[in-house]
């Protein structure tokens, strides 16, 4: 049984691994070691080792070695395994969540939902892999046969945030291991025991040695290691955009290949012909959960100038009823924030955004709760050059103006750098497909706030990044075509 005063109490205490998973192993650490904080209490929840950029090598080259290995395998073979990691995750839903919300968070049922969310990816892939089909090509000649394989590309590496300590990371890896790739994966510093649970449960489910690991270290000695490394041959990585840039820069050196799924300013249009009720339901969704720190969480509401006062006022009422606290509490709408930098960044925004004229209606500062609380804020009367306007505001913030026909909601909705998500409201089924087709976003949602899942593709344009996770297009960047010619057939 757990110790009273052990803040996990989980029902299998082996999911609370400490140190990094290489090559099958738990190993000890040679780097500085990682302190995790609760971020709904400020106190300790435990520490972990992390590597040097000499070890970070070594369990690329444990990675390397398993390959030839893992890509043996038949795709069956592979899926089996990948099922069984998949029925564990939800097997332990429970306290995988637990461990979620203590270090990240989030209201212990959103932490539940991102569990079976991200569980959803091993079984969608597990599937996929046994589809990676190759083509036989008519060849031009009488006397030749043409066909193109599917090969695994190699070592993939993985870079994962923490505002989804645990579906990121099998949204990224389960494509990999699916064709035949081991993957090395360093999760973010603040959540890393979510990361550990998972190598802890694909130990369990057979995956073999070297296949799955797991490195702990300082942020850009691992990416320059994963960069340097000539066996990792793609590139993952979610996270800022200012990241992102370092890390596709870093790639060229070894000419690997990336995807990036970086920062958003996802629009919100309410149109005068939308279901009012179900466009403040999508709003409230699509902005709040997480606190708002989701790459594709709402920045920006615009609406109807006829429905603007309405929708503010009943926007507003709903908002300022979240309820704010430890997302262990079951009430818990909105938990705290990942650091007292996301406090103090929210704080410039809006204290920027007051000084050019913004009405505040509700919020507007860190809560009375302190620590890493902050109040559900609506604004209005923004400048659309604010930064609070242009920049993603990872937090539970939000500023809502005018607009007065559709081609100037499109142009206010387009005018940004990012391209990750978009939403909108309307029941006009010509402008359904009109505005579709010209917000310039990788995602849309029409009348609804729920955009990702296991079968559609997830990713950005622009400033958001590039490649596509999910769907049967996310196995795509792990597989290389070999085209074969025979001859003196
Ligand atoms: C993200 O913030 O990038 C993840 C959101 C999602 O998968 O729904």
């Amino acid at each position: 049984m757990p110790a009273f005063d052990d803040p996990f109490a989980l029902q299998d205490t082996q999911l609370l691994r400490h140190r990094p998973f290489v090559n099958g192993q738990w190993v000890a650490g040679d780097g500085l070691t990682l302190a995790v904080n609760n971020p709904a209490t400020g106190m300790p929840l435990g520490e972990a080792d992390t590597l040097s950029p000499a070890s970070i090598n070594t369990a690329i080259d444990a990675a390397q070695a398993a390959l030839p290995g893992w890509k043996a395998m038949t795709a069956r073979e592979r899926s089996v395994r990948m099922e069984r990691w998949h029925d564990l995750i939800l097997e332990h839903a429970d306290d995988l969540a637990r461990i979620m919300t203590l270090e990240q968070g989030k209201p212990l049922a959103e932490a539940r939902g991102e569990i079976l969310y991200g569980a959803s990816f091993a079984k969608w892939f597990a599937e996929e892999g046994r589809r990676a089909y190759g083509d036989i090509i008519p060849p031009p000649q009488r006397n030749r046969r043409l066909l193109a394989m599917r090969e695994p590309i190699g070592v993939c590496a993985a870079i994962t945030p923490w505002n989804f300590p645990n579906a990121m990371i099998v949204r990224k890896t389960a494509p990999a291991l699916a064709a035949g790739c081991p993957v090395i994966l360093k999760p973010a510093e603040s959540t890393p025991f979510s990361a550990l649970a998972l190598a802890e449960l694909a130990q369990r489910a057979g995956i073999p040695p070297g296949v799955f690991n797991v490195v702990l270290g300082n942020p850009p000695d691992v990416g320059k290691a994963f960069a340097a490394h000539p066996a990792v041959r793609k590139l993952s990585f979610t996270g800022s955009t200012r990241t992102g840039r370092i890390l596709l820069a870093q790639a060229a050196e070894q000419i690997q290949k990336v995807t990036l799924e970086l920062g958003g300013n996802a629009p919100f249009i309410v149109f005068e012909d939308a279901d009012f009720d179900a466009a403040v339901d999508g709003a409230i969704a699509a902005k709040f959960r997480n606190a708002g720190q989701v790459c594709v969480a709402v920045n920006r509401i615009l609406v109807h100038e006829n429905l603007f006062s309405r929708f503010t006022e009943r926007f507003t009422a709903r908002v300022a009823a979240l309820k704010v606290g430890n997302g262990l509490d079951p009430d818990t709408d909105i938990g705290p924030l990942i650091n007292a930098a996301a406090i103090e960044r929210i704080t410039a925004l809006l204290a920027e955004a007051k000084a050019g004229g913004a009405k505040i209606h509700t919020g507007g500062q860190a809560h009375k709760l302190g620590g890493l609380y902050f109040e559900p804020t609506v604004v209005t009367q923004i400048k659309p050059q604010s930064r609070l306007w242009r920049e993603e505001i990872f937090g539970p913030v939000v500023a809502i103006l005018p607009f007065r026909d559709e081609a100037e909601a499109l142009r206010l909705a387009n005018d940004t750098e990012y391209g990750l998500a978009s939403y909108f409201y309307s029941r006009d089924l010509g402008r359904l497909f009109r505005v579709s087709e010209g917000l310039q976003f990788g995602m849309v949602g029409v009348n609804t706030p729920v955009i990702s899942g296991d079968c559609a593709p997830f990713g950005g344009i622009k400033a958001s990044g590039f490649g596509r996770e999910g769907s049967s297009h996310g196995i795509e960047d792990y597989l290389e075509y070999k085209t074969v010619w025979i001859g003196g057939i």
